[in-house]
């Protein structure tokens, strides 16, 4: 065999180790939070997301995503009861959360994956994975100020 024909199998070998690994690691399905998630979607202890009730959240079944946080209005009344705060980024992988007030209930974009107002899980992932229950952040009040601290 020649240099130049060693060389040039040489490089298509290495071609070929690095296009299977790279095939063999987007195939991989995981149901582990993403490296940019690491809190399991949740914001770090001490994020603080704020609302102004004089504008928003203004009807029941209302929501908002603020600072990672996704706060809907459950009931009448400006109190802490009035409303629940829960992480917007879906455990799962990543994807954003909603509140879908017709069915009552926080649905993932990404995967479809449901819970609860109360952040338990009402449905899996619709992609054979597996998610955890959604955090949930202690509210308060303050005049038409809603506050949500992780
Ligand atoms: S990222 Fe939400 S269900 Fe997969």
């Amino acid at each position: 065999m020649e240099r130049n024909e060693f060389i040039k199998s040489l490089g298509l070998g290495v071609a070929m180790v690095c296009t299977g690994a790279c095939f063999s690691a987007c195939g991989k399905k995981s149901d582990a939070p993403e490296p940019s998630k690491p809190n399991g979607g949740g914001v770090p202890s001490g994020t603080t997301a704020s609302v102004d009730l004089s504008t928003q959240l203004l009807t029941i079944g209302a929501s908002l995503t603020v600072n990672s946080i996704l706060f809907i209005r459950t009931a009448a009344g400006n109190t802490t009861t009035s409303f629940v705060a829960t992480q917007a980024v879906c455990p799962h992988q990543g994807g954003a959360l909603s509140f879908i007030q017709p069915s009552n209930y926080i649905q993932c974009g990404l995967h479809s994956s449901r819970y609860s107002t109360s952040g338990s899980i009402l449905a899996q992932p619709n992609d054979g994975g597996t998610t955890s229950a959604l955090k949930v952040y202690p509210l308060t009040v303050s005049g038409n100020t809603l506050t949500a601290t992780a």
